[in-house]
């Protein structure tokens, strides 16, 4: 599959290079032309527009320029041409040839002999005779020409240049339209991967518990005349599993919304110093069931920008994690202030401590440090993954410290003021 992608993307970058080559080196081509051309042709004007004739003679140009490569010819009203400035007429024997087909008025260019000559035909308005040796010509119009051999050598040589470049290019363009789709194609199979990880997690994830009901059950069938009483422990065990399975579903839920960009915050004033406090108290009887003790340092009013019901979980999830993690007789302190414009929310435990290899992964989708452990006490190992989510939601960054068998400390920080 990504084999063909790399082909069609490969084919797809080398023509978008090639046509940017064809049309820089076709600009590049068109200026050069126009202003090798134009430079001669402006010259050529100034010759024919100050041709002027008093009393039978060339007048000189008013604003001379010398170019050998310029002459000037004028036309009779009979058709016959003329050379007004003495100059070497044997050279041009087929004169007529050259001019013929030129239109009062216009510029062409033209292939005579070897040579490239751009012609410019020049109406002669004054009414006034040119003398010759012995008869008298009513010019009618000038010709100016130029011999432009090396502007079209030096086109010609360019446009070789061009074809040849090209050639080459070809070769070059395929291999970097290559490399460019082989780099775009790193982030589509790195999200493929993960796509198909995260499927093959969350089926495996969902078999157990589901497993564990199934053979549960299906040993509450065979003893049909068991009562409730004495299966107590089989019926209490679906129901963990049944649990588990609805918050991992949940957990799935969240993450899914936030990766199709559906799952919205909403934003408002709120108290965090409440919602801290309002946590804490839901983990007052896991306090005493676990023997923790837990010792919270919460400035009053801290007040922040957020959604209150994510910041509600987020808080949720980081004391979960201390508490499980915490063993017998540990201590959980939870700080809630503001410090450079930020709220910052601490929560450090210590319990067994994350090991430093685990540390970058801890908020990977199901990563757990020790899966049997984080599965008996329900862990699904999405709980970071949706923390840092709701963090980067709120602008807000996630750091996490940790000593193995010391402790961890996490901490949160959220700008209190977010434009909406
Ligand atoms: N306070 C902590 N002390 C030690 N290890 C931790 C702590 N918090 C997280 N971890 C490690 O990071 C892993 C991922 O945590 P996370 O909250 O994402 O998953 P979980 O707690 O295992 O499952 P769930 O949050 O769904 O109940 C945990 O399994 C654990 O190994
Ligand atoms: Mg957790």
């Amino acid at each position: 599959m990504f084999q063909r992608t790399l082909a069609r993307l490969t084919v797809i970058n080398s023509f978008v290079f090639f046509i940017i080559y064809f049309l820089f080196t076709l600009i590049l081509y068109g200026y050069l032309s126009y202003r090798l051309f134009d430079r001669v042709d402006e010259a050529m004007r100034l010759h024919a527009s100050g041709f002027r004739l008093a009393n039978g003679i060339v007048v000189p140009l008013e604003r001379p320029i010398f170019d050998p490569r310029i002459f000037v010819l004028a036309r009779s009203t009979d058709g016959r041409i003329v050379n007004p400035i003495p100059f070497h007429e044997n050279e041009f024997k087929n004169i007529d040839e050259i001019t013929s087909n030129i239109e009062a008025g216009e510029l062409n260019t033209k292939d005579y002999e070897g040579h490239v000559y751009r012609i410019m035909r020049w109406p002669y308005v004054y009414q006034e005779d040119l003398y010759d040796s012995d008869t008298n010509f009513r010019v009618e119009s000038v010709f100016i020409i130029s011999i432009v051999d090396s502007e079209v050598q030096l086109l010609n040589n360019f446009l070789w240049l061009i074809i040849g470049g090209g050639v080459i290019s070809v070769l070059g363009i395929i291999v970097a339209g290559f490399l460019l789709a082989k780099r775009a194609m790193v982030p589509i199979q790195e999200a493929w991967e993960k796509q198909q990880q995260f499927v093959s997690d969350v089926s495996h994830e969902l078999r157990s518990p589901l497993t564990g009901i199934y053979s549960n059950a299906e040993l509450m069938l065979r003893y049909p005349d068991e009562t409730i009483r004495e299966e107590c422990h089989r019926i209490n065990t679906i129901m963990q599993e049944a649990k588990r399975m609805i918050k991992l579903i949940s957990s799935l839920l969240t993450l899914a919304r936030s990766d199709a960009g559906k799952s919205d915050i909403s934003l408002s004033l709120i108290n965090l110093s409440d919602v801290v406090n309002e946590v804490i108290s839901h983990f007052e009887v896991f306090k005493e069931i676990n023997h923790i003790s837990l010792v919270a340092n919460i400035e009053s009013n801290v007040e922040v920008v957020a959604d209150k019901d994510r910041v509600h979980q987020l808080i949720v999830i980081l004391l979960d994690n201390a508490f499980k993690f915490t063993p017998v007789g540990g201590q959980v302190t939870i700080d809630c202030y503001i410090f450079n414009r930020n709220a910052i929310i601490s929560v450090r435990d210590t319990g067994v401590g994350i090991a430093p290899e685990s540390i970058s992964r801890i908020f990977d989708r199901f990563f757990r440090e020790d899966k049997s452990r984080s599965r008996n006490s329900g862990g699904t190992g999405l709980g970071l993954s949706i923390a840092k989510w709701i963090v980067e939601k709120h602008a807000g960054k996630i750091n996490v410290k940790s000593a193995l068998g010391k402790g961890t400390k996490f901490t949160v920080s959220i700008p209190i003021q977010r434009r909406h």
